[in-house]
């Protein structure tokens, strides 16, 4: 792929008004960092289309040139999936403005919204229509149903509503070549052939790019209660959430594991947050049970399991939110983890998954790795114990040397990552792969699979023009490969 000429910018303008096309340097500054600053790249301009026929027409474009493209949403992705390569031979397309809300079915309990729509907008909208839409993330202020939908993304409400993939009845996406799949469907059964909507979901815009999704709607949520406690250990944590699904009828919509570095650290860089309990404890987790029946006694429900728990030793302490203030105050403390941890200095992420039961276990062995191998760090395992799913980061010790740090990541996530495999576990749980973790996936995905993905590759995107190096390496022409 060569620099584009100016005759394709025209071309581009020409679609999607030149006052929606990007060229000037500080213009594009903002489109070409990610999140965490792990990469910078170039973009000969970006584009912001307004329909999603804009869209199709970018990739027929692009498609003819063989000019890479690069989708963007809220640009709060963690693997560097939305941000350019440095050749400045490619066109991102920001989907900010594609951002109506198409129609709300609330007999059907579900809606139609376009890719750019800011999630807390979605999840706004929902409740406007008294109905409730969970997918529910630290960066849901910025990111978009689009990069929702393309990272398959996971959060808070996993355990009760499932995964991003769980929410969708049907999409509407551009191909690479140019045409429009129109699938937003509001069917919750359709067994009509093969499932090809979900070839998108997670495939972090390397097979098409989504321009609206239908979504599925819950009743609103009319009663909860949040607790955050001290548990003994993992092992007590994952019993507890065991039996309070058990004793709440399967109500459990959150339950996070957090470790005590991180609610000193939030408490440290986090205007507002405090330690919600008295003593100094090693574990906590926060528990939410929600309820669309206004009369559900949740609180009670809750405060005599804990009750039980404490008895049996599994419980330190615990606290119950009395005020929708002081459970937001909980959710704050576990929310901003990720800023706190930022805030304190560099650090080392592992995003993994292993079955529940496991956690513990992990922890044990994961954790003396990293008191043994990386003395100059501190581990905050922390995350959706409820999924399976740990952050299992190591922020840089007080004091160390950040570059030094660094230079252990490659060893760090070896280990981490060989234990995962181990323990039958994911390397990418909800945040997906990107540029980031391209080798790790060629790595430890079943070489079956990876073949599926890359033939599914070449079938959608046989130009290779969709966010080119992300998910999977450039593919070779087949016929070159197959000699390799
Ligand atoms: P972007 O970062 O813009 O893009 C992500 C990927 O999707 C890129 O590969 C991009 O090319 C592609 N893409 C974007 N839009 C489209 C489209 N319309 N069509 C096709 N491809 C597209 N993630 C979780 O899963 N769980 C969490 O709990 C969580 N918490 C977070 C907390 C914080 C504070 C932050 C900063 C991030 C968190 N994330 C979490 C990560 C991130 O917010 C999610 O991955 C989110 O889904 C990304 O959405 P986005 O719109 O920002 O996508
Ligand atoms: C979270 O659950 O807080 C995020 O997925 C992890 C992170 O932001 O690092
Ligand atoms: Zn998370």
């Amino acid at each position: 792929m060569s620099v584009p000429q100016p005759r394709l910018l025209e071309q581009i303008a020409g679609i999607i008004g030149p006052q929606h096309l990007l060229t000037a340097g500080a213009e594009l500054e903002p489109f070409l960092t990610d999140h965490r600053e792990l990469y910078h790249g170039r973009a000969f301009a970006v584009a912001q289309p307004g329909t999603a026929d804009q869209v199709a027409q970018l990739l027929a474009l692009c498609n003819a040139h063989r000019i890479g493209v690069v989708p963007q949403g809220g640009n709060t992705g963690y693997c560097g999936g939305a941000t350019p390569d440095d050749s400045g031979a490619q066109l991102l397309i920001s989907l900010a403005r594609l951002n109506r809300i198409r129609a709300i079915d609330a007999l059907n309990y579900s809606l139609i919204a376009e890719a750019g729509c800011v999630l807390a907008d979605v999840q706004r909208a929902a409740a406007e229509a008294q109905r409730f839409f969970p997918l529910s993330l630290g960066s849901e202020g910025s990111c978009q149903i689009g990069g929702n939908l393309a990272t398959n993304a996971g959060g808070v409400h996993v355990l009760r509503y499932g995964m991003m993939r769980d929410l969708v009845l049907g999409l509407e996406v551009a191909l690479a070549d140019g045409r429009l799949l129109s699938s937003l469907t509001r069917l919750r059964k359709d067994n009509t052939g093969y499932d090809i909507k979900s070839l998108f979901l997670g495939a972090e815009g390397t097979l098409g790019i989504i321009t609206a999704a239908s979504l599925k709607l819950f009743p609103s949520i009319r009663a909860a209660a949040t607790a955050f406690a001290a548990v003994r250990d993992p092992r007590a944590a994952v019993e507890l959430l065991s039996r309070v699904r058990e004793a709440s009828g399967d109500r459990v919509s959150s339950f996070e594991l957090i470790p005590r570095l991180a609610v000193e650290l939030t408490a440290r860089h986090i205007p507002g947050v405090r330690d919600p309990l008295d003593g100094v404890h090693a574990w906590y987790v926060l528990c939410e049970l929600t309820s669309a029946r206004a009369a559900d006694t949740l609180d009670a429900m809750l405060a005599e399991c804990f009750e039980q728990a404490l008895e049996d030793g599994l419980l330190e302490d615990a606290v119950l939110a009395r005020s929708e203030r002081e459970r937001s105050a909980l959710w704050r403390l576990r929310e901003t983890i990720p800023e706190a941890q930022r805030r304190d200095g560099a650090s080392l992420k592992h995003d993994i998954s292993v079955p529940v039961g496991a956690i513990p276990e992990f922890i044990e062995r994961a954790g003396r790795w990293v008191h043994d191998n990386v003395p100059d760090g501190r581990l905050i395992a922390y995350g959706h114990a409820g999924d399976g799913n740990l952050h299992f980061n190591i922020n840089q010790a007080p004091g160390a040397d950040r570059a030094a740090f660094l230079t252990r990541s490659e060893t760090v996530k070896r280990a981490i990552h060989d234990l995962v495999r181990e323990f039958d576990g994911s390397i990418s749980a909800e945040h997906g792969i990107g540029q980031l973790k391209v080798l790790e996936l060629e790595r430890y995905a079943p070489p079956v699979e990876l073949e599926l993905m890359r033939a599914v590759k070449r079938a959608l995107d046989p130009n290779g023009i969709l966010n080119p190096g992300k998910v999977l390496r450039p593919l070779q022409p087949e016929a070159q490969e197959r000699s390799s």
